[in-house]
């Protein structure tokens, strides 16, 4: 089956790669020239576990291409791929521009009976615009519309489309279910489900999916406020919660909050789309509030623990939105940095894929080119970003270079026990802090941060 996907960002590019891989010919578009030149060359313009090996191999044998032209791309589609952008605007409702230019070239170009399909992320009601725009520009084209939305994880991305935990489908035409089932058949038939609905319910199960995963997450954050302040644990009070299948492990854990181009653009979003039709969600708006609350309560950790930040080093570990990518967009990592930076600190930051990212990003960030190097001179440091390669991180080492011992772990990523009797200062985030045996510990919940607070400021190593 001839499959044109438009638009090669993280959603696109992987689409592209798992319908090539599954024995389509898939043809790729995009208008960023640059970008199209890289893929051409078998290059991904991100990073992604697995992607650059799949991309190599499917170009090479020439079962997925990339051409600038979107004529060329359209001309012989049986299906069409819409992956484009959808931004927030600034009031939160998505930015549906790409939308509608790539719907005008799907008009003029398509072959009749094309189906046209929805893998962005876009608000329920989209596809009644889409199929205006194609019917006034398409003249007496037969256009075939479904929703079809994604749901894979960035740095599991390969995984999740070729192994999905389900597909699901939105429909208006039997030609269009017959076309996608015949696209999905070689993943369906190795037993993922596949769930086919309306075009609108499907538009609103990814919003609303998106939107659930933060809730929880914002729980969790809400929760850790709680703990460390009647002296609990977040990571088994959630461990406790997650053992009951209708609650569920997975995204319980607390820390720096959410970030990426997902969550908090399509958290806006269904805010935003719930207010235009009428019903307000401030449930969302709170999920939103807390996830920027995980920062503040991070960056108060690093006050208490250093009294004043001006001319105080910050070893910054993890600038990432989360492990395995490059990506740096609403990274949290890089929202604490620039707090840091504002009150007076110099931050030290070190990623293992996204330094130069974040350097772009925020010019005044230091970049170290090793966890040691940022360490070295720091009064402290800090786990921004759960890579799983800082797990094993020598606090020997960290002991010789820091100038304090004071590590701040904004994603639990560390193990607790390993602190004890080791002489540092260990905040992790909703479980109890560990300081060194010698200092009597008050719990100080009157500053906000609800911070445990040792009588003494860590001590500079002797
Ligand atoms: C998210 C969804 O998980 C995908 O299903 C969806 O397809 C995708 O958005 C999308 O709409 O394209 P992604 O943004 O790649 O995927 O990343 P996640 O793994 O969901 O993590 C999002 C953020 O939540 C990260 O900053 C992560 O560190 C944070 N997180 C995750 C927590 O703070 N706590 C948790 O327990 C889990």
């Amino acid at each position: 089956m001839n499959v044109t996907v438009i638009g090669t960002g993280h959603v696109g590019l992987v689409t592209c790669v798992t319908f090539s891989c599954i024995g389509h010919d898939v043809v790729g578009t995009d208008v960023d020239a640059e970008k199209i030149e890289l893929l051409r060359r078998g290059e991904a313009p991100f990073f992604e576990p697995g992607l650059d090996e799949a991309l190599r191999q499917e170009t090479s044998e020439g079962r997925l291409s990339f051409t600038g032209d979107a004529e060329t791309a359209l001309r012989s589609a049986d299906v069409v791929f819409i992956c484009v952008g959808t931004p927030a605007r600034a009031d939160g409702v998505a930015n549906l521009v790409a939308i509608e230019r790539t719907a005008s070239a799907i008009a003029r170009w398509a072959p009749d009976d094309v189906v046209v399909v929805e893998k962005s992320t876009v608000p329920a009601g989209t596809a009644d615009r889409l199929r205006l725009t194609l019917e006034r520009e398409g003249g007496r084209s037969r256009f075939h519309l479904a929703s079809n939305p994604e749901f894979l994880r960035e740095g599991s991305a390969m995984h999740d489309a070729l192994e999905p935990d389900r597909i699901v489908i939105g429909v208006e035409s039997e030609h269009g279910l017959d076309v996608l089932r015949r696209l999905y058949a070689p993943i369906v038939d190795s037993g993922v489900p596949l769930i086919v609905t309306d075009i609108r319910t499907a538009e609103l199960a990814k919003h609303a999916s998106n939107a659930f995963l933060a809730l929880k997450i914002s729980f969790a954050n809400a929760l850790a406020r709680v703990c460390e302040r009647a002296d609990a644990d977040v990571t088994a009070v959630a461990d406790i919660m997650g053992s009951d299948p209708r609650i569920g492990r997975a995204f319980l854990d607390a820390g720096l909050g959410y970030g990426g181009y997902c969550f908090p653009k399509d958290v806006a979003a269904l805010a935003a789309l719930s207010e235009q039709l009428g019903y307000r969600f401030p449930m969302l708006r709170e999920v939103q509030r807390v996830n920027d609350e995980a920062v503040d309560a991070v960056a108060a950790k690093v006050r208490d623990g250093l009294w004043n930040l001006e001319g105080k080093r910050i070893a910054l570990l993890g600038l990432a939105f989360k492990p395995d990518t490059d990506d740096i967009r609403f990274s949290p990592a890089l929202a604490l940095a620039r707090n840091l930076l504002a009150a007076g600190a110099q931050v030290v930051g070190y990623d293992p894929r996204a330094a130069r990212g974040a350097k772009d990003e925020l010019p005044d960030l230091g970049l170290a080119n090793s966890p040691s190097e940022a360490a070295a001179g720091a009064h402290a440091l800090v786990i921004g970003t759960d890579w799983p390669e800082f797990r094993d991180i020598d606090l020997a080492m960290l002991k010789r270079v820091m100038t304090y011992p004071l590590v701040i772990d904004g994603r639990n990523l560390l193990n607790r026990a390993d602190f004890v009797g080791s002489g540092f200062w260990y905040y992790p985030t909703g479980r109890p802090p560990v300081v060194p045996e010698a200092r009597r510990v008050d719990t100080d919940t009157s500053n906000g941060s609800g911070a445990h607070r040792s009588q003494d400021q860590p001590a500079p190593i002797a």
